[in-house]
């Protein structure tokens, strides 16, 4: 009996563990310290107002940086943030910026 909640305890985590964090999570624990509450901060004084960019573009832009065919300058930077994602994951924080302003 108690080794079946354990184990569905354990299941529960690592469903977590495993799926897609939800657009608004994602950004205010991971882009939120350079692009700013709404977006529109220059990131290092490097990036655009990501805020007021259209979904599509931040899409690409996400996965350009992925692939290492997005970016100025400061690109290794957005990089590293990056490659975590998945797709789903760009899908939403697409979305999810491109409302912030
Ligand atoms: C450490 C600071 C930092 C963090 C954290 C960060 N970014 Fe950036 N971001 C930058 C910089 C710097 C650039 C411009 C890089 C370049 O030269 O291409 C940029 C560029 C971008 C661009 C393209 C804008 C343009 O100028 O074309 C998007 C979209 C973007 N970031 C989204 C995100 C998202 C989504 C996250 C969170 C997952 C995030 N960033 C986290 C610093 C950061």
């Amino acid at each position: 009996m108690k080794l079946k909640y354990i184990l569905l305890l354990l299941g529960t985590m690592l469903l977590i563990g495993c799926s897609d964090k939800p657009a608004d999570v994602i950004y205010k624990s991971d882009c939120i310290q350079c692009h700013g509450k709404m977006g529109l901060k220059s990131a290092l004084g490097q990036s655009a107002a990501i805020g007021g960019m259209s979904a599509e573009a931040i899409k690409k832009a996400l996965h350009g940086y992925q692939d290492g065919t997005y970016g100025g300058p400061k690109k290794s930077i957005m990089q590293k943030h990056a490659y975590s994602l998945s797709d789903s994951e760009i899908e939403d924080l697409a979305k999810y910026i491109s409302n912030l302003y």
